[in-house]
């Protein structure tokens, strides 16, 4: 299994492409729009702005699409939150307007593949949700009629075709998609720096200081003076509270395994489960007798889970129950996503300010599109022009229909604190295994342990500098999780994943 040299997991797309190499930001500067974060949603909102002749700068910490877009599945398919849920929440009026910014988000990502000739194996293909049990079967009926009115093309099947096993009856979504991600990333930066964007990478933002008319964005270099901000960091650095109480942090699981070619069918496909399987089919050129299948699934809230590896076995075992003509498993990877209470993104100006400053987030397992559909809202508020979705993705919004989640999540939350109060996860260091980490308890202080392979100690606060919760080590990926709203940290402290803008404190052993 491909590992890095932080023993994080790698991806399908992380091992299968190369990634454009851009400077450190290395004087102060001016701009119309400055972006932060080179995933698919800054990277989309960068594109879009420079095509409008904005003067766009875009500042990653990492790498380009070294978040969560490196990570992803990559499939285009209808909201998590079903349309049956939308209408219920929001009405019919509502779950319309979802449908037709899900549509467009597709057709925008296939136009600029178009346009800019960005090879990415974008694939239109039919989606499948079937029922796992048969007690399920009403719930695909009401989504079925919840699609149809909110103008979607569905039909219902006895049977996903082409599989071999018997699924029971299956929604079809005609006109869903998939791509490679990175290479589609790839394409976009070309094209931003291609309409004079400029992008710089290895450059976190650390503060936004703004006043009516101008921004200014401290950076791990130098400043940015622009008329407007894009904070598209998966989940926003820059407001440490409001937002983080109406979306939840989850991790999900991924397995890449070898199959003969042409023995699985180029579809999309998921369950009624929660949370689901979902999966799709990858064709390497290089292979000219195996693809990829690719499964994903067994979520769960992130750093709440310290030994998640039995969620790839689980994985596995589904896959060769369902598929057992699949081989060797080449690829597991791990990553986060961000569930929204109510179930809608949160696409828009940011909720905590009057100023120009916009947020892309609660991407939920929808990411793809509702990243999409986020950069052509932001983009159209910028440029001052009205846009049909900007109100049902509005940040500001109140999370009223989810209420009952917005709570029990809450109360997960808060109870996370309680860890203060608990011992360490070993009684000594020397019980900590090489390769492994724990929370020690030294007299009333907790030190968060690394043992590297070589025996090395390494020591960190494990307190979270977003809101304080105590970090756990996640064996799978090696890194430090917070439990309470998802900042993940690798074994030198440093951020892998926010809300938090500071690394971990480095503690002498
Ligand atoms: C395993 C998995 C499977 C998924 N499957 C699907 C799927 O099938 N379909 C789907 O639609 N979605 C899916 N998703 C969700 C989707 O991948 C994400 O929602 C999407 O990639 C998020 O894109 P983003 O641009 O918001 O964030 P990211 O790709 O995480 O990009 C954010 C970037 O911001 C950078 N950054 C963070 N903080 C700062 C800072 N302070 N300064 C500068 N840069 C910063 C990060 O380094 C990162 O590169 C999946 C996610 C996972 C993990
Ligand atoms: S992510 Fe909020 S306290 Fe750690």
């Amino acid at each position: 299994m491909p590992n890095n040299i932080n023993n994080s997991s790698i991806s399908l797309w992380q091992a299968s492409t190369t990634i454009p190499i851009f400077p450190t930001l290395e004087n102060d500067s001016e701009t119309d729009v400055c972006v932060i974060g080179a995933g698919i949603a800054g990277l989309t909102t960068a594109y879009l702005l420079s095509k409008q002749g904005k003067k766009v700068l875009l500042i990653e910490a990492r790498n380009i699409g070294s978040g969560e877009t490196g990570r992803t599945t990559a499939h285009f398919f209808p909201p998590d939150e079903w349309y049956h849920s939308v209408e219920n929440s929001f009405g019919v009026d509502h779950s319309i307007l979802v449908a037709e910014s899900f549509s467009k988000a597709v057709d925008l990502v296939e136009s600029i593949i178009k346009t800019e000739h960005i090879e990415c194996s974008f694939k239109r293909l039919n989606g499948y949700l079937y029922s796992l049990f048969e007690k399920e079967n009403k719930k695909i009926d009401e989504e079925l009629n919840a699609a149809r009115r909110a103008g979607v093309t569905v039909q219902k099947l006895e049977q996903v075709p082409g599989v071999n096993f018997a699924t029971g009856p299956c929604i079809q979504y005609s006109n869903q998609a998939q791509f490679h991600p990175l290479n589609y990333l790839k394409g976009l930066s070309n094209a931003i720096i291609g309409n004079g964007g400029r992008i710089y990478c290895g450059t976190r933002a650390l503060t936004i200081d703004s006043d009516k008319s101008i921004q200014i964005v401290s950076t791990t270099s130098k400043k940015i003076r622009a008329k407007a901000i894009v904070v598209a960091t998966n989940t926003p650095f820059n407001d440490t509270v409001v937002m983080h109480t109406k979306q939840s942090a989850y991790m999900t699981y991924v397995v890449g395994i070898r199959v003969p070619r042409g023995s699985v069918p180029h579809i999309l496909l998921w369950d009624t489960g929660d949370p689901y399987y979902y999966l799709r089919l990858e064709s390497p050129e290089y292979d000219a007798d195996y693809e990829i299948l690719v499964v994903g699934g067994r979520d769960h809230k992130v750093g709440q889970d310290l030994h998640p590896e039995h969620r790839y076995e689980e994985i596995e075992q589904w896959i060769r129950e369902h598929f057992p003509m699949a081989e060797t498993v080449e690829y597991r990877w791990s990553g986060e996503i961000m569930e929204p209470a109510d179930g809608m993104a949160f696409l828009g100006r940011n909720p905590m300010d009057d100023n120009n400053i916009y947020i892309i987030t609660g991407d939920s397992g929808n990411g793809m599109t509702h990243c999409t559909i986020g950069a052509m809202i932001v983009t159209d508020l910028i440029m001052e022009r009205s846009n049909p979705w900007a109100s049902i993705y509005d940040p500001k919004r109140a999370v009223i229909h989810g209420i009952s989640d917005f709570i029990s999540e809450q109360a997960n939350t808060l109870m996370q604190y309680s860890d203060w109060v608990k011992g360490g996860d070993v009684d000594t260091i020397n019980d900590i295994p090489r390769g492994q980490g724990a929370i020690v308890q030294n007299g009333a202080h907790k030190i968060a342990v690394y043992k590297d392979f070589q025996g090395k100690l390494h020591g960190l606060s494990p307190t979270c500098p977003h809101l304080g919760c105590i970090v756990h080590f996640n064996s799978a990926e090696h890194s430090w999780d917070c439990p309470c709203h998802g900042s993940r940290f690798n074994i030198k402290g440093e951020i892998l994943h926010g809300p938090a803008a500071s690394p971990l404190k480095i503690l002498p052993l």
